[in-house]
């Protein structure tokens, strides 16, 4: 079964088309980083413009990279949530009608459970080269998912059948590294940048305080974010009542990199003792990462490190937003799922996967 899959819910148009919901046949993501860049975030408007500008020509070389027509496409899968609404409205729009016009069930997907499905991908066709795990991971499966907006451990005992074990009860882990980023005076998006500052610091450095929660498997970003804050205001040698803007042009290159090194060290730490904790207690046959945290090279060391079995990790193309998750898993959601009217798909821009 080939499906397309759109995807469109912050800052990366994308279309990709996916076999069997694990032979990648193309790939293709339009990124808006450069955009955005100058305004050190995504702005919403700018955002929803530029996929409107390239979605048709996206899904159109996803179709001639894969050497598809619509008669070899069985169905397509869209992000319906969660998502900036604007940005949201521009995917599904085009599913939408692309699935009237072309007579194709269509099947709406949740772009936090879809990230874990980078992880299902394990062969590709000849045109392209990316490192891909060589099995699938097993149920029960541990998901560690850190993205720009969520910070989760979610335990899937099979495809669609899921519970949410811990979270964030603040910021999400990638914007914690973002707001350091800015604070540091390192270009958006924070954490390549972050990670490629780290490179050049000492981790232990500073030493940054883990939040002790009620839950055992939470997370918590914005103490470790001010902590950051203060120590490079004290690192200038100025006071807490110093403005955060007006820091990066007082930080030297010694600051910027212990600092980032420290801060990454800490934040990684804080996510690999959960999931430790976590795969002790449920005792899962796999473990995966997803989201665009997971392709954070510090991350996999310390994960790698902590946990007693080995872990595949999927591809840093397919950790940060793409479509090729979102076409997997519409190919296991077809399994499960009736197909979605498309003259009735609303989009559902906070919905969280506890309430899928
Ligand atoms: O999954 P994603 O592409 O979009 C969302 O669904 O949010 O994740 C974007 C987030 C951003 O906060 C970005 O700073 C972070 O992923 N990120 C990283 C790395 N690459 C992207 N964080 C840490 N290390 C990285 N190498
Ligand atoms: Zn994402």
């Amino acid at each position: 079964m080939r499906i397309l899959g759109i995807e469109s819910s912050c800052d990366e148009t994308a279309a990709s088309i996916v076999e069997d919901g694990e032979r990648l046949l193309s790939n293709v993501v339009n990124s808006q980083i450069n955009i955005h860049a100058e305004y050190g975030g995504v702005i919403p408007e700018i955002a929803a413009r530029s996929h409107l500008e390239v979605i048709n020509p996206v899904i159109k070389k996803a179709l001639s990279d894969a050497n598809c027509t619509w008669d070899d496409i069985d169905a397509i899968a869209v992000t319906y949530a969660p998502g900036l609404i604007g940005s949201l409205l521009i995917g599904t729009l085009a599913a939408r009608t692309l699935a009237i016009i072309h007579h194709k069930p269509l099947y709406k997907i949740h772009h936090v459970e879809a990230h874990v499905y980078a992880n299902f991908i394990n062969q590709q066709s000849g045109n392209l080269s990316l490192s891909l795990p060589k099995k699938q991971p097993s149920f029960p499966l541990l998901s560690l998912i850190v993205s720009g907006g969520h910070s989760q451990l979610v335990l899937f005992q099979n495809h669609g059948d899921y519970q949410l074990i811990g979270q964030t009860q603040d910021d999400a882990v990638g914007e914690a590294f973002d707001k350091v980023a800015k604070i540091l005076g390192l270009p958006y998006p924070g954490g390549p940048s972050i990670s490629k500052a780290a490179k050049l610091g000492d981790p232990h450095a500073f030493t940054l305080p883990i939040a002790k929660l009620q839950g055992k498997y939470d997370f918590s970003f914005s103490g470790l974010k001010t902590a950051v804050l203060r120590a490079v205001q004290r690192g200038v040698g100025k006071d807490f009542t110093f403005p955060s803007h007006e820091l990066p042009g007082l930080v030297d290159d010694k600051l910027r990199h212990d600092m980032a090194a420290s801060f990454q060290f800490t934040a990684i730490k804080t996510l690999v003792d959960k999931t430790r904790q976590a795969y002790d207690d449920f005792q899962p046959a796999s473990v995966v990462i997803a989201g665009g945290v997971a392709a954070n090279q510090e991350l996999r060391h310390q994960l790698s490190a902590a946990l007693p079995l080995s872990i595949d990790y999927a591809p840093i193309q397919l950790c940060t937003d793409n479509a090729a998750m979102i076409a997997a898993l519409g190919y296991y959601r077809a399994q499960i799922d009736q197909p979605t009217d498309p003259y009735d798909l609303e989009v559902q821009p906070s919905l969280s996967m506890t309430s899928i």
